[in-house]
């Protein structure tokens, strides 16, 4: 039975090991001995004035909220009104998200085990830790930028209750990550220190810290057109190259590697992370659209290619770097021309230009894996249940 008082009992035995809390806790029979005297302390004078009760600040007969005066930031309507929704599409994400729940646990790993020490080759091992140094660094920056740095900003509840999810699910990818990278059992602090220490990881991490860092901040003003220029581009940034594009790209070298039938585990794992970051990517960039009509404000388009030419740069010295030489069916060239080829996508999304035009699709099967339906493999348990209806499409 769930213990209030220490949730975690029955999995540890007690949070000491010893008896059950309930037991510490329960009443003792028979006569107790007298409570050894405790001198009083002094205590603090009461507070001159108590401050007014927080329902008096709300008046009682307030107007109703009308749904045309939720704006998704800058809006005055009371922000604690979740219904009718001025934004119905962002309450279906909401919907949609818990459909697509898993824990890494639920995935079998043995066979990456061995695939790990025995299968691949010491080029595909420095691509598999690569990546997973990669992307665990970045979730939790995925994390901390909609949690703490957009949530807040936001004025429509339907849209922070959707940020809510995303702020879990970002959690759980770096639990996902974390799981992969104990089972295989990598060298954490090694792992973890990559991005520190690799330049072309940490570029990576720098740019997407210094986006977050410029919206990261309790003063910030999005009444001042400056500042919602710049929250604007810190949210197009997550939308349209960290998720849209670097985590997708992310992903690919282990599809690729998991398309040859090696690190299979893994690779279901990010099938599972893939189908959130399409719905972050998409709601991010509806986002992105929406306040663009509502605010009657457009990223300036000096900004917006000097973005995509430094996240194109970061990229390109990244697959570089995991991959300095073709391993079987991928290469740093097809990494970065698919970089560019779904830049243009993202960029289209929002009604802006595309930024590398011609650029071509160079891994036709990318889309293909987030369209897991479950077909078949060891969920059969939960395969019904677990497919998010029609297949997905990233835009
Ligand atoms: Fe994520
Ligand atoms: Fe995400």
């Amino acid at each position: 039975m769930l213990n209030w008082d220490d949730p975690l009992a029955p999995f540890t035995g007690g949070a000491r090991g010893g008896p059950a809390p309930e037991a510490e806790a329960a009443p003792e029979l028979g006569p107790r001995p007298p409570a050894p005297a405790v001198p009083e302390r002094p205590r603090a004078a009461p507070p001159a004035a108590a401050p007014a009760p927080a329902e008096e600040a709300m008046p009682v007969a307030a107007e109703p909220v009308r749904v045309e005066d939720k704006r998704a930031v800058n809006g005055k309507a009371d922000i604690n009104q979740l219904a009718p929704f001025r934004y119905p599409w962002a309450w279906s994400f909401f919907l949609n998200a818990n459909k697509n729940h898993w824990t890494p646990l639920d995935i079998n790993m043995l066979q990456d085990v061995h695939d790990y020490k025995h299968r691949l080759t010491a080029e595909e091992r420095h691509l598999y830790t690569n990546v997973l140094a990669y992307l665990t660094t970045a979730d939790v920056l995925a994390m901390r930028n909609i949690g703490l740095a957009v949530m807040e900003k936001m004025t429509a509840p339907e849209l922070q209750i959707y940020q809510a999810r995303q702020v879990y699910e970002e959690a759980l990818h770096t639990w996902t990550y974390q799981h992969c990278i104990e089972t295989i059992g990598l060298d954490q602090g090694e792992i973890y220190n990559r991005y520190r220490v690799v330049p072309e990881i940490h570029r990576k991490v720098a740019i997407t810290n210094r986006r977050l860092k410029a919206v990261l901040r309790a003063d910030i003003d999005l009444s001042d057109r400056d500042e919602l220029h710049t929250f604007l581009l810190s949210y197009l940034f997550f939308a349209a190259v960290f998720e849209g594009c670097w985590f997708y790209n992310g992903f690919s070298p282990i599809f690729a590697l998991q398309r040859r039938g090696l690190m299979r585990g893994t690779g279901e794992q990010l099938q599972y992370i893939m189908r959130d970051e399409v719905m972050h990517c998409a709601f991010g960039l509806r986002v992105v659209r929406t306040i663009m009509e509502e605010e009657g404000i457009r990223p300036d388009p000096r900004a917006v290619r000097e973005m995509w030419e430094e996240a194109e740069a970061a990229e390109s010295g990244y697959a570089r770097y995991i991959c300095p030489e073709p391993i079987l069916g991928y290469s740093a060239e097809d990494h970065i021309e698919q970089f560019r080829y779904v830049a243009n996508r993202r960029a289209r999304r929002v009604g802006l230009e595309e930024p590398f035009p011609g650029a071509r699709c160079a891994l036709p099967w990318l889309d293909e894996q987030a369209n897991i339906r479950k077909e078949k493999n060891f969920f059969e348990t939960r395969v019904i249940e677990y497919q998010t209806g029609a297949a997905l499409s990233w835009d």
